[in-house]
């Protein structure tokens, strides 16, 4: 290993090809993305790949050229595995694949979760918190507990995110899915005054979000006015989250809690873990907006950990794991 270990992280398990480079002090050398965003409708794995394709090697030249590198310089290839969509993931593992053996360097396996949750600890400066991980395809509260990041809740069905941008399609009144900074079901609930009967499911640990989001879109095809419906959906939504969140925390008695994900950009989400933080004395920290989205450089960090720790994979073994749920990953580095 050189005296400042630097690594490329690959990302390109949804909707993002991501290349990002950093060095052994946490500096973001390189950040370059690419976002295959559908015409209409969810995201089209196979579309999304072959746009990945497309535009790899621009990504990657441009991110060597931002850093002020060439691949002599690269210590390690790193690269997100899974969880994600296979087309998708697919495509990031071959390029990575192809560059660890092409300029002989060692392929890192990542797991884009945990990914998410170094990152924040990374640009936050949270050292063991309870994550509240929502996404578009990802709904989790997790925190480290011997070894690994170890499940305190999740969704059964759909994720938070997904849940809300489906809901806001099906309403008419996404794309576009922010206005004035809220995602639409927030910004409408803004102007909501009624609270309609909405289910609020949590099972034990867990939430689910496939009753609540079929009932919402029936009380908009009732008629109920579109402002109270989105402030009734999207309190329970919420909600639901927290309450599992404050049980993780109350099991666990973390001192922190992290928010990631593209959902953690929700001042109003915000607001109410800050109000339950609160309660417990814990501090909250939220991941800079930027890096809540996927990228590489998120891949790259959790890359360059492992490395330190000596987690390599041969590349016949580098196969992607579309559920690769996070409690199965070794997280060495916490030990410290
Ligand atoms: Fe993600």
């Amino acid at each position: 290993m050189s005296s400042n270990i630097i690594v490329l992280g690959i990302e390109s398990t949804a909707h993002t090809f991501g290349c990002g480079i950093v060095d052994e002090k946490g500096n973001i050398l390189a950040d370059v993305r690419g976002e295959y965003t559908p015409v209409k409708g969810g995201i089209h794995p196979r579309e999304a790949s072959q746009y990945f394709t497309s535009i790899a090697h621009t990504i990657i030249r441009k991110a060597l050229s931002e850093a002020k590198v060439t691949m002599k310089n690269i210590d390690a290839i790193a690269v997100a595995l899974g969880p994600g969509l296979g087309p998708c993931l697919r495509t990031g593992a071959t390029i990575a694949r192809a560059l660890a053996s092409y300029f002989n360097k060692p392929l890192i396996p990542v797991n884009h979760a945990v990914a998410h949750i170094e990152i924040g600890k990374l640009l936050t400066g949270a050292k063991d918190p309870l994550v509240i991980y929502v996404s578009g395809g990802n709904t989790l509260i997790t925190a480290y507990a011997k070894g690994r990041y170890r499940i305190f809740g999740e969704t059964l069905d759909l994720a938070l995110g997904n849940t809300l941008d489906v809901f806001a399609r099906e309403a008419g009144i996404a794309p576009p899915y922010i206005i004035e900074g809220y995602h639409v079901v927030d910004y409408y609930a803004n102007k909501g005054k009624n609270i309609l009967d909405l289910p609020y499911i949590v099972k034990g640990q867990d939430v689910s979000f496939s009753g609540l989001l079929t009932a919402a879109l029936r009380l908009l095809r009732e008629g109920y006015p579109l402002e109270d419906v989105c402030l009734s959906f999207r309190e329970n939504a919420y909600n639901m989250v927290v309450e599992v969140a404050e049980r993780g925390l109350a099991h666990t008695g973390k001192k922190e809690i992290l928010l990631v994900g593209g959902v953690a950009a929700s001042p109003i989400l915000r607001s109410k873990v800050e109000t339950m933080a609160k309660y417990y004395n814990v501090k909250v920290y939220l991941t800079p907006p930027k890096y809540s989205l996927d990228n590489g450089v998120m891949i790259a960090w959790t890359g360059l950990l492992a490395y330190k720790h000596g987690v390599t994979i041969p590349i016949d073994e580098s196969y992607v794991k579309q559920r690769w749920r996070i409690d199965e990953v070794d997280i060495p580095w916490m030990e410290e």
